[in-house]
């Protein structure tokens, strides 16, 4: 790389968080996507000041920045694929103040969601949406992409809890948005515009979370369903009991046996088993919203229907959900897990889809997923080194996405754009919208330094 652009990077961050070693340029070449580009060089910024220094510099001489946290995005989000200087903001990791009176914790960027869970925890607190990578995920990523989890559903996603944020803009500009407040409507949501901009409009160096009093009674269950149909209008259908289950969870039969086969768990490999929590203050509450949940599943034909009588039991049933994905990759050599999201009332209908698409194009998708908010996961697991199944695969994968479309959805739950969906975001958006996009990101961004290349915002 050029000397000069290399020396002032060291004179910004020092020697020791500079790194254009071969091997670690691999290390950041990629993410959990698929994608893969290796970058100049890596800096760890260890403050704000330091990372607007850099962004200045690579705004003046034009070089891509790419910032990164756990690097566990599933969407290509975090992979330089226009080369430039990976900032990686998990040195920034400190939880600046806990305010249980004010209901808040401020903390930087390169916090472990777990390790923010662990620091809520003695006071009785915590920060509701908890994606499945929760002991490596940081919290400027989730912020970043949104992220989501298995509560969605009553919770919401990380958008629903930021209430303010300080930024980095791309010329080097520090600035902050929100307040401290758990309202405010004092002008423009500028908060929720950089949640979920999937670092293309600015670096979140401080962030603001409101964090919620945690519930001390919960009720788990499941049910099995020997068709989709089936199991999707029960989802469906749980949204008329007046009860609003904390999880409510899908897993199909792909995922079933791949669990079986990394645990004793002994899961009925069913069509589809739903998984379901109920939170609450006393145990009589939880059962009782319980109940209310599977009156709807046995009339939608549930059978083996089993709650669970021990924490432990439970605990279980929600390790072995959240190790869905891993257990499913290590199936084949290449796979891709996506997050469409269709409308409560069309969940039955994308179940049915995506195995029809499945069968269509031969290829195994394995769907589980967030089905208490219409999120769903289809898992494409195959041989990509065969060009006839990649091509297939790539079908397969246009037909889910206009599917989802067709049925009022949404290409992305919680994973993000990223690379992964940057093609078809004319089919959810409008030209009008696309280039209210893309006229943001020229503003904040005129010379397209900060992660180029995401969410079609290059192109038009
Ligand atoms: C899940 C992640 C991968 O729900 O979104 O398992
Ligand atoms: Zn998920």
């Amino acid at each position: 790389m050029d000397e000069r652009v290399k020396k002032a990077l060291v004179d910004i961050v020092g020697e020791k968080n500079f790194n254009d070693k071969l091997i670690d340029m691999v290390s950041y070449s990629y993410d959990a996507s698929e994608y893969t580009h290796r970058p100049m060089c890596a800096v760890w910024a260890e403050s704000t000041e330091q990372v607007s220094k850099v962004l200045k510099l690579a705004n003046e001489e034009k070089i891509p920045v790419i910032p990164r946290g756990g690097g566990t995005g599933l969407t290509g989000l975090a992979v330089p694929i226009n080369g430039g200087i990976v900032l990686d903001l998990n040195h920034m990791n400190a939880i600046v103040k806990i305010s249980i009176e004010d209901r808040l914790a401020v903390l930087q960027p390169g916090v472990i969601y777990d390790d923010l869970a662990r620091a809520l925890d003695p006071h009785g607190f915590f920060f509701p949406p908890d994606p499945a990578s929760s002991q490596v995920c940081t919290l400027g990523g989730n912020v970043a992409t949104n992220a989501g989890g298995v509560k969605g559903a009553k919770y919401g996603t990380t958008r629903d809890y930021v209430l303010g944020l300080q930024l980095v803009l791309p010329d080097g500009r520090i600035m902050r948005t929100g307040s401290q407040c758990i309202k405010s409507v004092s002008g423009y949501d500028l908060t929720k515009l950089f949640v979920g901009s999937e670092g293309t409009l600015g670096v979140i160096t401080e962030i603001t979370l409101k964090i919620n009093p945690k519930t001390t009674a919960s009720t788990t269950a499941m049910a099995a369903f020997d068709d989709l149909g089936d199991a999707g209008r029960a989802v469906s259908e749980t949204m008329h009991s007046g009860v609003l289950p904390a999880v409510l969870e899908i897993l199909g039969k792909e995922a079933l046996i791949a669990i079986n086969r990394n645990t004793d768990l002994n899961l009925p490999e069913v069509d589809a088993i739903l998984l379901v929590e109920t939170d609450g203050y006393t145990q009589e509450e939880t059962d009782y919203q319980v109940k209310k949940v599977l009156e709807v599943f046995k009339r939608n034909n549930a059978r083996e229907i089993k709650q669970a009588k021990t924490e432990k039991e439970a605990a279980d049933l929600w390790k072995a959900r959240k190790s869905a994905y891993a257990v499913l990759a290590r199936l084949n050599t290449h796979q891709v897990l996506e997050d469409v999201t269709v409308p409560m009332s069309r969940i039955a209908d994308a179940l049915i889809g995506i195995k029809e698409i499945s069968e269509k194009y031969d290829i195994m998708i394995a769907t589980y997923g967030h089905a208490g908010d219409g999120n769903l996961h289809p898992q494409f697991v195959y041989d990509g080194y065969d060009p006839d199944v990649a091509e297939r695969k790539k079908a397969a994968g246009a037909a889910l996405f206009k599917l989802a479309i067709d049925l009022g959805g949404t290409l992305t739950g919680e994973h993000g754009i990223g690379l992964q969906k940057a093609a078809f975001m004319g089919l959810e958006h409008d030209d009008v919208s696309m280039n209210v996009m893309r006229g943001i990101k020229r503003l904040l961004d005129p010379n397209n330094i900060l992660n180029p290349g995401k969410m079609a915002l290059d192109e038009g």
